[in-house]
């Protein structure tokens, strides 16, 4: 990972992303892709979810609306996914254009257009084997050329008629990086979009990197995104309704921009392209609490390293505004460990709170104490209390003094 160009400003401000899982397997209910590949169901079986993906209800500007209102600022929606249905007209497709509202309605909107690209593609006889009995996918090696320029073909397209500003590929672990021609792909996607930025599955030529559904501990090395889904699955199921709650979801975005990094969080929508009302109120309860919090959230850096405090934090641009996020209600104090600063003041929206320092010696410092907010100043979902320094936050990092 890690590519040479510079990383776009737009993707590290961005915070939030929604993620979209749109394709046949919505009608069904299937597995998205996998469900073939898994076995579950027989490929043709699978590929008659083709006549029931109807798109009649399909809205962009009703998505593009909503994703703006809950503080997303880019979407990245499946223009093809591992089973090899297109979005828009290209090979086998769901033989309806259904990027390009897609990317007016994000532009109209001010969020940034993203499109998922599986570099695998199961239906392809030069990429796989499909057979009528199980198992019903089985992967050729090595790469044929005649695959790649249709890949190559496919996003060429996407560039050329959407004008996409990140590529997020996936599907790359089937085949070496050698195997997969990446330096070709990146050079044709820059060509058309010196700044599209491109995810960790384009391997070397990734601007960052993806964890998927487990928070990482420890921040990845530059710039990053966690992809995680509402309930367990990423494309549209109508069984699943193993949904987080609101505050699970604020715990997940909290934590991901607490490390500097984005979420991109994923819903599905169903086969008529209406969005399930669960995941349209999940979206607005954390939009609620980003538009309440939006000065903790927006503009900022990766706060505190762990073990500073019990919880995490964002940092203004200029370091000197610490915004401490509590998930739960604290008792009498809120300290913060190894801050040299002085503190100017401490707030929860503009109630004021009592702080001192306690012990520290030489250039260990002290124990800051921040009184606990009063009840009523607490949010139902995390309280932000914000730390005002008195100049960019200078941590130490020691092991104390002996
Ligand atoms: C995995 C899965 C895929 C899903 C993706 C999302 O790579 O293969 O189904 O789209 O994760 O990150």
């Amino acid at each position: 990972m890690v590519s040479t160009m510079p990383m776009q400003p737009w993707f590290a401000e961005a915070k939030l992303g929604i993620f979209i899982h749109w394709g046949i397997y919505a009608v069904d209910g299937t597995l998205e892709s996998w469900a073939f590949q898994l076995g579950e169901v027989p490929y043709d079986e699978y590929m008659k979810q083709l006549n029931g993906f109807t798109a009649e209800h399909y809205d962009p500007r009703e998505w593009a609306e909503l994703f703006a209102r809950v503080g997303a600022r880019y979407a990245v929606l499946t223009s093809r996914h591992h089973d090899g249905v297109a979005l828009w007209p290209n090979g086998l497709s769901v033989g309806q254009d259904l990027l390009s509202g897609y990317a007016d309605a994000l532009r109209e909107h001010g969020l940034k257009v993203g499109f998922y690209y599986s570099h695998s593609d199961w239906s392809r006889p030069d990429y796989a084997e499909i057979s009528h009995e199980e198992p019903y996918v089985k992967v050729i090696q090595p790469l044929a050329p005649g695959f790649l320029s249709y890949r190559d073909g496919q996003v060429d397209e996407l560039m050329r008629r959407y004008k996409p500003d990140l590529m997020w590929f996936d599907g790359e672990w089937e085949h070496p990086e050698s195997e997969w021609g990446l330096d070709k792909l990146a050079a044709l996607m820059l060509a058309h979009n010196p700044e599209v930025v491109f995810n960790g599955r384009m391997l070397s030529h990734g601007d960052y990197a993806t964890p998927e559904q487990g928070v990482p501990i420890t921040a990845p090395d530059g710039p990053w995104e966690l992809c995680l889904t509402l309930n367990e699955s990423w494309g549209y199921r109508h069984g699943d309704t193993n949904y987080k709650s609101v505050r699970q979801i604020v715990r997940y975005f909290a934590e991901t921009i607490g490390m500097g990094g984005n979420l991109l969080l994923d819903i599905g929508p169903r086969a008529d392209g209406t969005i399930p009302p669960e995941q349209v109120s999940l979206l607005e309860g954390l939009g609620a609490w980003i538009a309440k919090h939006s000065e903790a959230v927006y503009g900022t850096v990766a706060g505190l390293p762990h073990g500073h405090h019990y919880g995490p934090s964002t940092l203004s641009a200029d370091r000197s505004t610490l915004n401490l996020i509590l998930f739960d209600t604290p008792r009498e104090t809120v300290s913060v460990r190894g801050v040299r600063n002085k503190v100017r003041r401490a707030h929860v929206n503009g109630i004021e709170l009592g702080h001192r320092v306690t012990g520290g010696l030489g250039e260990v410092p002290g124990v800051l104490w921040i009184d606990a907010p009063p009840a009523h100043a607490l949010d139902d979902y995390a309280t932000v209390l914000t730390v005002e320094l008195d100049g960019p936050l200078d941590l130490y990092r020691g092991t104390g003094r002996n």
